[in-house]
């Protein structure tokens, strides 16, 4: 069936996440409804997506990869909640709402991200497919939200921190390429993983996902400058305030938007050699690179 917008898909997904998140009407009562604020407020579902897309291009069915794509969601949910507290980035506003530690409590906060992180792993553990599989995604989704993941580029991230410009290009690309782009190549692997994808197949693959999640970042920190908190959902102008380090602060905008352009075209060169059935996917790669928040 032929979703061009992804329509069908996102609804599918969000259906699966409010039936995988904890009652609100059972205790602990605060906790769930943290939890269900931190995930069903929106968001683009970007990394689900990418499972759906990657899984169909191997010929995985949609049941196959539900768990994969909710599991992905679930552990992003979490870090932007991490993200969010105090002691990281403070932000007040998340997907148009005021962020979890603000609605509820800092407490709360780190406990709901901490229980979102093992309900995906447990989703994972129990997902309809055999044995192999399941650990296989269980170790990928492990690795690329830990330290040598998203945890490990959020260290990065914090640590460069205030200290204005005073890292290296190389550096910046490691620091994004963990804090953001782990995930979503890992989000690209599950799908590949789930659909049977051969060793020849997932090279052209990563090198798509690298490129994508690369791409993913530097529109973020493009946006945190050019947009504004209401397109956004999320408080504009926080980058500069906190003298994070970014690819515009770092090369300036001309070349952040040439990096992006050099991105776009890595992009489509990896994924020539699976032809039109990879369309899903490109069509996701542009959105990373287009979009407006
Ligand atoms: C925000 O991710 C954090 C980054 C890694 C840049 P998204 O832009 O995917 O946020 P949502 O899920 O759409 O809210
Ligand atoms: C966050 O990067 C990446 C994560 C691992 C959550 P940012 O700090 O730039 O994300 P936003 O701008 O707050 O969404
Ligand atoms: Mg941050
Ligand atoms: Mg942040
Ligand atoms: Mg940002």
């Amino acid at each position: 069936m032929p979703d061009p917008d992804f329509s069908g898909l996102r609804a599918r997904i969000d259906s699966a996440l409010g039936r995988a998140l904890p009652d609100p009407d059972a205790s602990p009562h605060r906790l769930h409804a943290a939890m269900r604020h931190a995930v069903l407020q929106g968001g683009k579902r970007m990394r689900p997506l990418l499972v759906y897309a990657s899984g169909r291009l191997f010929g995985a069915g949609l049941d196959a990869l539900d768990d994969a794509a909710l599991a992905v969601e679930l552990i992003h949910a979490y870090s932007l909640v991490h993200d969010d507290l105090p002691c990281m980035d403070d932000d007040a506003l998340r997907r148009g709402q005021p962020t979890v530690h603000v609605a509820f409590d800092e407490a709360t906060a780190v406990l709901a991200g901490d229980a979102l992180q093992t309900l995906a792993f447990e989703r994972l553990a129990q997902a309809p497919l055999d044995a192999e599989t399941r650990v296989d995604l269980v170790a990928q989704l492990a690795s690329a939200s830990g330290a040598a993941g998203m945890c490990g580029g959020q260290a990065l991230d914090l640590d460069a921190t205030g200290k204005g410009g005073a890292i290296s290009f190389d550096a910046l690309k490691r620091l994004h390429a963990l804090k953001t782009g782990a995930l979503i190549r890992t989000a690209v692997r599950m799908g590949a993983t789930c659909g049977g994808a051969g060793t020849d197949q997932r090279v052209p693959l990563d090198r798509f996902a690298d490129a994508l999640g690369l791409a993913f970042q530097v529109r973020d920190d493009i946006l945190d400058i050019e947009s504004d908190s209401a397109t956004l959902g999320k408080t504009a102008g926080k980058d500069q305030a906190q003298a994070k380090a970014t690819f515009p602060a770092l090369i300036g905008m001309v070349a952040s938007r040439c990096l992006l352009s050099d991105l776009a075209a890595m992009m489509d060169e990896a994924l020539a050699e699976f032809g039109d059935d990879a369309a899903p996917l490109a069509a996701l790669g542009r959105m990373a690179i287009e979009r407006d928040r």
